[in-house]
């Protein structure tokens, strides 16, 4: 099955994305044929500075190589090394109606959070259908707040599909996984736009201090306390194996527990998890040279998929080919 997802160079990467996305693709390329993308050109919608988006672009190169990417297993390339995507994305802008783009919720959600409403937000979805469709992907691992424009996706397909009479394109689903929703330090969605991330790369003083300062009620020490409803346990049980989770759970329930206790926990298991790749991080951005090697080379062989898909859009849809 081939597995597609893109991550925006958008900032620094915390544990929503982490656990909401990145680990998914990571633990996918044991199984599947997967491809991995930097979503350069969805960018330019937020980001309009050169060397900055520039950077960010390496950076999501680092993060995934250091927690475990395997480029001989995975492709990772840049959305911009398959220019091919912006054809496609005019042709299903043909084929789809004003309708569609205007119930997209992510849309009206930037908009409402101030981001200028130009053309290229408002058609994201549709580069984004494109850079799904474009490799006939069949899945797509995300979260919960993606699911719409992959449905979005899956309806340009059958436009396309519909009006050339042909089955050129595959019909993608979305993938969840288990973490739908990753709660922020204090308790709402974990996102760069609130200013309440756990950052995946912060030296281990400044993660741990965002850790202890994770928001909880004021239940004592000795009451019984309710796991379900607290942001250190949901966060917990991310890392912790499911018998540790059971029994934090279980002391939760019981009690004495302090709230301080099981942050202390995370703290280390965070470290655990994050220390090792902090390491890598930092010896593959010593080496540009390397990284860039596998963005090329992830690059070409994206490339030469989507190009042969292209060959068959161009061919349906009339853009010349057909008879000699
Ligand atoms: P942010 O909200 O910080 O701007 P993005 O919108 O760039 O994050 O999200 C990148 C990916 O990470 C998406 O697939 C998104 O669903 C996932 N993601 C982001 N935040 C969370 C979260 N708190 N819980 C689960 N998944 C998340
Ligand atoms: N919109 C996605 C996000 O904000 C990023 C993205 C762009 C993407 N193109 C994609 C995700 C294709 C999956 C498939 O997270």
């Amino acid at each position: 099955m081939r597995v597609l997802s893109g991550v925006q160079p958008s900032g620094k990467l915390h544990l929503g994305n982490y656990f909401g996305a990145m680990k998914q693709h990571i633990d996918g390329q044991q199984e599947h044929e997967s491809f991995i993308f930097i979503a350069n050109y969805h960018a330019l919608t937020t980001i309009q500075d050169a060397a900055l988006l520039r950077e960010l672009t390496r950076d999501v190169a680092l993060d995934y190589l250091a927690l475990g990417l395997d480029p001989d297993k995975a492709c990772l390339f840049r959305q911009s090394d398959v220019p091919e995507v912006t054809e496609l994305a005019w042709i299903l802008s043909t084929v789809t109606g004003k309708g569609l783009l205007e119930r997209a919720v992510s849309y009206k959600d930037k908009v409402g959070r101030g981001l200028s409403p130009s053309m290229g937000l408002f058609n994201y979805p549709i580069l984004q259908a494109a850079d799904i469709l474009i490799y006939r992907s069949e899945a797509v691992p995300v979260g919960k707040d993606q699911v719409q424009h992959i449905e979005m996706t899956a309806d340009m397909a059958g436009y396309f599909n519909n009006t050339y009479g042909c089955e050129v394109l595959v019909i993608p689903k979305a993938r969840l996984n288990e973490a739908a929703v990753v709660p922020g330090v204090d308790g709402e969605k974990m996102s760069k736009s609130y200013g309440n991330t756990i950052d995946l790369f912060d030296e281990p003083k400044q993660a741990r201090k965002r850790i202890m300062g994770l928001k909880t009620d004021s239940t004592p020490v000795e009451d019984p306390k309710d796991p379900d409803s607290c942001n250190v346990f949901a966060l917990l049980r991310l890392f912790a194996d499911a018998d540790e989770a059971s029994d934090w759970a279980r002391r939760y329930r019981q009690g004495p527990m302090g709230y301080g206790e099981a942050k202390q926990r995370l703290a280390v298991l965070f470290e655990e998890r994050f220390g090792p790749a902090r390491e890598r991080r930092r010896e593959l951005a010593a080496n540009p040279n390397h990284v860039e090697d596998i963005l090329a080379t992830g690059g070409r062989r994206a490339r030469a998929v989507a190009q042969a898909v292209m060959t068959d859009v161009r061919d349906a849809c009339g853009i010349v080919k057909a008879e000699s």
